[in-house]
C-alpha cells in the first residue's frame, strides 16, 4: 500500500461497518457533505486568533457559553485531555492539593505531572460482581476536604465512560463550603442539556469548571472540546494562559467552526432531535433481553455512589463471556463498539445513529448471545485496586529509574504509567508502590486483548521502577 493509513480508512469506509463509537456524528451520518479543505485557514485578518479572541471565535465561545448556561466558554483543539492539563494547571501551582477522584482518566494524572499538583485521592464506589467502577460518594468527598482543608480542588469524572453520575450538585456544595473550586470532566457529558431524560449537566449542578468533549457524543470532529466556567470564583484569564500552553499555536478552523456550527444546530433543533432520539433508544433498551448479558440502567441510580445514568449510552454487563470476546465478535459482524472491556462493553449512542444500526446490534447480539455456552468463559470482574501514593506523580516521573519483572514487581514503586486502553484510567501512577492485586488487574486486562499505554514494555515483560 502506498499510504497505509490513508488507503485503510477508505476501505474501512466501503465496508458497511456500523460505528457504535465516537465521534458521535458517525462517520458522517450526522453532518452534510463539507468541502473540508477549502475552509481550512490560518489566523488570516478578521478570522480572529483563538489564544486572544477579540472578535469572530469570541462572539462564537460567548454563543456557546450562552447555551450551556456558562459564564465563559473556550473552544478547545486538543480534545479533552488538554483542556483537563489546561483546567488542572491553572488551578493548582507545584504542591497545591487537589482532592482527585482516582478514576480520573489519564489526562487528568499527565496534569498532576505537569503542575507538580498533589492528588488526594478518593476511590470510586464499585458495582459488585463488574468490573464497573460506580460513582464518587460525596460523603467520601466531605471527608477528604475535611481532612485537607488547603487543598485548592476537587476534580471528578461525571459521567464516567460507561455513563455513570455522581451527585456533582452534593460534591460542589462541599467543595465551595469549604472554598474549593470543583472541576468535572463531563467529556462524555456534553449532550446532557438537550433532555429532560438525560442527568442534570454539572453546569447546572453548580461547578466551577466543566470540561466536555464535543466529538464524543455530539457531531462534531474528533479532538473538539471546550472547557467551560460556571462560576464567578475560576480566573479565567489563567486558563485562557493554560490553555494556550498546552494547545497548537495553528488551531483548526475546521475545528472551531464546526463547533461552532454544531452549537447553532443544538440551539435550533437539539431538544427536538434529543426528544426523537431518547424515544428511540428507550424502544431499543426494552428489547434488548438477553439471557448473559444485562444493561446498566436506571435500576443501579441511588446504589454504589450512582446519582443517575445516561441511558443514551448502552453499557452491557456480561455472564459466561468476556466483554472483549463480544466486541470481536461483533467486529466480524461489521459492527465496531467504543469500548470492551473483561466484564462489559459500552455502545456510544447519539441522534445521528439510524436505525439500521440498532437494528443490526440487536440482531448481532442476540445471535451471540444464543452462542453462549452456559459457563463459558469465566467472569474476571475485580475490583478496582487501592494503591499508595509513595511520591507525588511529578517527583516519581523525574527520579532514577530502573527496570523489574514485571510479575515480580510487587513491593516497588513505578516509574511510570501503568493505563488499560480503554478505559484510560491508569491502574498504576507513577509513585505508587505496584501490588499483586495490580498486576493481577493489569495482566486481566492484557490476557482479555485490552491493550495497555503508558509504559515502556506494553507487553508487560518489565516494568520500570524507581530506583
Ligand atoms: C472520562 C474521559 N475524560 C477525558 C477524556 C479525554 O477526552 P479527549 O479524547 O477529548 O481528549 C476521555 C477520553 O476518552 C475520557 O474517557
Amino acid at each position: 500500500m502506498s499510504a497505509p493509513l490513508y488507503d485503510k480508512l477508505l476501505k474501512h469506509r466501503r465496508e458497511n461497518i456500523y460505528p457504535f463509537h465516537m465521534p458521535g456524528h458517525k462517520m458522517g451520518r450526522g453532518i452534510p457533505e463539507w468541502d473540508i479543505f477549502s475552509m481550512d485557514i490560518t489566523e488570516i485578518n478578521g478570522f480572529d486568533n483563538l489564544m486572544n479572541p477579540k472578535d469572530v471565535i469570541k462572539e462564537a465561545e460567548e454563543k456557546m457559553a450562552a447555551l450551556y448556561g456558562a459564564e465563559k466558554s473556550f473552544f478547545s483543539v486538543n480534545g479533552s485531555s488538554g483542556s483537563l492539563i489546561a483546567a488542572v494547571t491553572a488551578v493548582c501551582r507545584e504542591g497545591e492539593k487537589i482532592i482527585a477522584a482516582r478514576n480520573c482518566h489519564k489526562s487528568v494524572y499527565s496534569a498532576f505531572v505537569f503542575s507538580g499538583a498533589v492528588p488526594i485521592y478518593v476511590y470510586p464506589e464499585q458495582i459488585p460482581n463488574t468490573d464497573i467502577t460506580g460513582g464518587i460518594d460525596a460523603e467520601k468527598i466531605k471527608k477528604a476536604i475535611y481532612e485537607n482543608p488547603d487543598a485548592k480542588a476537587v476534580i471528578i469524572t461525571s459521567p464516567t465512560a460507561e455513563g455513570i453520575c455522581s451527585d456533582v450538585e452534593k460534591i460542589a456544595e462541599y467543595a465551595h463550603d469549604n472554598g474549593m473550586l470543583l472541576i468535572v470532566d463531563e467529556a462524555h457529558g456534553a449532550h446532557f442539556p438537550f433532555s429532560d431524560i438525560l442527568p442534570k449537566s454539572a453546569l447546572e449542578q453548580g461547578a466551577d469548571i466543566v470540561v466536555q468533549s464535543m466529538h464524543k457524543t455530539l457531531d462534531a470532529p474528533t479532538q473538539t472540546s471546550v472547557l467551560h466556567i460556571g462560576t464567578k470564583h475560576v480566573d479565567s484569564q489563567r486558563i485562557m494562559k493554560t490553555l494556550s500552553m498546552i494547545q497548537t499555536s495553528s488551531p483548526s478552523y475546521i475545528f472551531m467552526s464546526v463547533m461552532d456550527k454544531c452549537r447553532d444546530e443544538l440551539e435550533k433543533n437539539g431538544r427536538k432531535r434529543y426528544k426523537i432520539f431518547m424515544d428511540k433508544i428507550r424502544l431499543y433498551r426494552q428489547k434488548f433481553n438477553f439471557k448473559n448479558m444485562r444493561l446498566l440502567d436506571e435500576k443501579y441510580i441511588g446504589k454504589y455512589g450512582i446519582k443517575d445514568i445516561d441511558i443514551s449510552k448502552l453499557t452491557v454487563i456480561s455472564k459466561n463471556i468476556k466483554g472483549t470476546e463480544i466486541a470481536s465478535k461483533l467486529e466480524e459482524r461489521k459492527i465496531v463498539l467504543e469500548m470492551s472491556c473483561p466484564g462489559h462493553f459500552t455502545a456510544i449512542c447519539t441522534p445521528s445513529d439510524d436505525d439500521e444500526g440498532f437494528i443490526r446490534l440487536k440482531k448481532a447480539l442476540f445471535e451471540i448471545d444464543n452462542e453462549i455456552k452456559k459457563n463459558g468463559s469465566a467472569d474476571l470482574c475485580m475490583p478496582y485496586p487501592k494503591m499508595e501514593m509513595i511520591y507525588k506523580p511529578r517527583d516519581a516521573f523525574y527520579m532514577n529509574e530502573g527496570e523489574i519483572d514485571f510479575e515480580k514487581s510487587a513491593g516497588f514503586v513505578s516509574a511510570e504509567f501503568v493505563i488499560p486502553y480503554p478505559p484510560g484510567i491508569p491502574v498504576i501512577v507513577p509513585g505508587e508502590k505496584i501490588s499483586r492485586k495490580a498486576i493481577d488487574i493489569i495482566k486481566n486486562y492484557a490476557e482479555s486483548g485490552v491493550e495497555i499505554v503508558g509504559c515502556t514494555h506494553q507487553r508487560l515483560e518489565k516494568i520500570r521502577i524507581l530506583s
